[in-house]
């Protein structure tokens, strides 16, 4: 998705909106700009490519401004090209014009602009809101907004500044995130926090169909209807270091060591060792009736959804609940008849996914109650829904989710091991289970420590075209998670599949050239996956099994071994997951691949 970062106050705008673009690259990138106010005038630099692109085309440039907006871009209306480019403007260049999202209706309103003698320059949408914006002012920059924000349908969050009107930002959103961050001596907007992390953590989120107005001195919000809106910032945990990479080649490898960490976050003052029961501050509004609810449906996408998939297990392993899980695309189109007392538990990272925000969205309007397990505080989906679980995990920079997939399947035990222990659910389990999530992060670290030998092995198969990852139970929505991982950031075709399937079509793949990553750690599935290993080493095709420490029967059929320490059969997700990333990481590698920004992705879907 695009990026937008914007400025005014006292300093200089062009190093921020540079450090803010750079942050926030892994969002989008064909094309890069930067508008910035100066001296009654607008000056506009865009480039097509990274970010270094408008870098060098504005290194040797003087432009003392201090108020400007700048913009990353993830193509959706129009190729890659400096034309189409953001920041867009007007035909008189007074209107200059960011934005994040898909304007529905553009075309009919770039018809009637173009009858009417209007010269378009780009194949964007965005480039009619700098027309009807152009159009409708009349030296209020709010209201001219305003009016546009009514012709447009769609999604969008805007940045916009006039030549007219000097150290002046409006700001407005309607299904795109957008952020205000309050600085000394300036203010901020941006898409994503990163970007502003390191010159504030005071923040205010923008609703759906406000807009705000950013001076030097301040902000004002007020909603599409012109009625002011009061709302204080937040104070978000990150630090500028969390979106460094702190010696690391890249933020994914930073992102995976950072898990032992990430688990504790997690945890941290949310266990009661003696009673065997976490604590959940976040889900205290809807306790009363969420602690009778029998029928839970997670809803989420790519990475969050296999989260929801192990979580599935075990919320069946540690409480009497009947839970679903649905992807958020699909789970949209359904015939929804909620059992009384349903809850939806959104997962995702960003809390800004198109597709999840709109599950919930049906699943309200059906009479479901929302909880999300969410990353980013104060995002969309931590605010449309009526309670909750943050991860704590810190900025998730690499387009590969890693850290928080660890920290929801954490949250996602805690939230189950927390009904479970006011059901069936013993004190001596609910203290089993505490003692074992508590030792998870040590494990982690022992997994970790295994990196040059699962480098080795990536370096042995990075070349083969086609891998297979195979699980049961806990195990197979690992497997999915494994082969996503791999598909995201080498681009080699894999697939996560049900082992049990195996006999079933997929065994007919199996070659000396298609490596199959089994997932057979020491739980009830076992001796199954052992039969699995067996029908691939029988049809040589090559099995990197990752099992438990000390393993002897698999050691003597697999190709390759990882251990990972022995745990919960429940928690073992957690610990097989890491050589799954670390595995994707190094065949990335070897391929040079773009690993924090893969092609054709983005960190945050916002839109459909
Ligand atoms: C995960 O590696 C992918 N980047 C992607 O599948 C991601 O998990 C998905 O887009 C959901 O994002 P969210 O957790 O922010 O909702």
């Amino acid at each position: 998705m695009c990026g937008i970062i914007c400025y005014v106050g006292k300093d200089k705008v062009k190093p921020i909106l540079l450090e803010g673009l750079k942050r926030l690259e892994y969002r989008g990138y064909d094309s890069a700009g930067m508008a910035v106010q100066f001296g009654g005038g607008v000056e506009l630099y865009r480039a097509v490519g990274k970010i270094i692109e408008l870098e060098k085309k504005v290194q040797d440039v003087e432009l003392p401004g201090t108020c400007g907006i700048a913009h990353t871009r993830w193509a959706t209306h129009g190729e890659p090209s400096e034309e189409n480019a953001h920041p867009h403007r007007d035909q008189a260049e007074n209107v200059f014009v960011i934005h994040n999202g898909i304007i529905e209706n553009y075309h009919p309103i770039r018809k009637r602009l173009e009858k009417s003698g209007v010269r378009f320059r780009s194949q964007t949408d965005t480039e009619v809101l700098a027309h009807l914006i152009a159009l409708s002012f009349d030296g209020d920059l709010s209201e001219a907004v305003r009016k546009t924000m009514s012709q447009i349908e769609g999604t969008f969050g805007i940045a916009v500044i006039h030549r007219q009107r000097p150290n002046e930002i409006v700001i407005a959103r309607r299904g795109s995130p957008l952020i205000i961050g309050v600085g000394d001596g300036g203010n901020f907007a941006a898409s994503d926090v990163s970007a502003m992390v390191r010159y504030t953590n005071q923040v205010v989120h923008l609703n759906d169909n406000e807009l705000a107005l950013l001076t030097a001195d301040g902000y004002s919000i007020s909603t599409a209807q012109a009625k002011s809106v009061t709302r204080v910032a937040e104070t978000v945990e990150w630090q500028a270091e969390d979106a460094e990479l702190n010696g690391f080649p890249h933020f994914m490898l930073k992102e995976i060591y950072e898990q032992p960490d990430t688990l504790l976050n997690a945890i941290r003052g949310r266990l009661e060792p003696g009673e065997g029961v976490p604590k959940l501050g976040g889900i205290i509004p809807v306790w009363e009736r969420l602690k009778d609810c029998r029928h839970l449906v997670i809803v989420a996408c790519g990475t969050s959804y296999y989260a929801g998939c192990v979580g599935r297990y075990v919320f069946e392993r540690l409480t009497e609940i009947d839970v679903e899980v649905e992807i958020a695309s699909e789970f949209r189109y359904r015939k929804l008849n909620f059992p009384p007392n349903t809850f939806i538990i959104a997962i995702s990272q960003s809390g800004e996914t198109a597709d999840t925000l709109a599950a919930i969205r049906e699943a309200r309007r059906k009479g479901a109650q929302l909880l999300g397990i969410v990353n980013v505080v104060g995002s969309s989906i931590s605010r449309e829904t009526l309670a909750g679980v943050y991860c704590h995990a810190g900025p998730e920079i690499g387009v590969a989710s890693t850290k928080i997939f660890v920290s929801q399947l954490t949250i996602l035990t805690l939230l189950a091991l927390l009904l479970g222990r006011h059901q069936n659910l013993s004190l001596t389990e609910g203290v089993e289970a505490i003692q074992a999530l508590s030792a998870l992060p040590d494990q982690i670290k022992k997994v970790l420590s295994y990196d040059n030998h699962i480098q080795a092995i990536a370096e042995k198969y990075y070349r083969c075209s086609n891998w297979l990852f195979l699980g049961r139970k806990y195990q197979y929505p690992i497997a999915q998670e494994g082969a996503l991982k791999l598909k995201e950031i080498s681009y080699i075709h894999a697939e996560g599949y049900a082992a049990g399937e195996m006999k079933h079509g997929p065994i007919a793949l199996i070659s000396p050239a298609m490596p199959t990553v089994a997932l057979a750690p020491r739980d009830s599935m076992y001796e199954k996956m052992i039969s699995n290993i067996q029908e691939i080493k029988s049809r040589k095709g090559p099995v990197i099994a990752i099992v438990t420490e000390g393993d002897e029967k698999v050691r003597e059929l697999a190709d390759e071994i990882i251990e990972v320490p022995p745990t919960l059969e429940y928690l073992y997700p957690i610990l097989t997951v890491v050589p799954c990333q670390l595995i994707s990481y190094y065949c990335a590698r070897f391929l040079n691949r773009d690993i924090d920004k893969p092609r054709n992705l983005a960190k945050s879907v916002t839109v459909e």
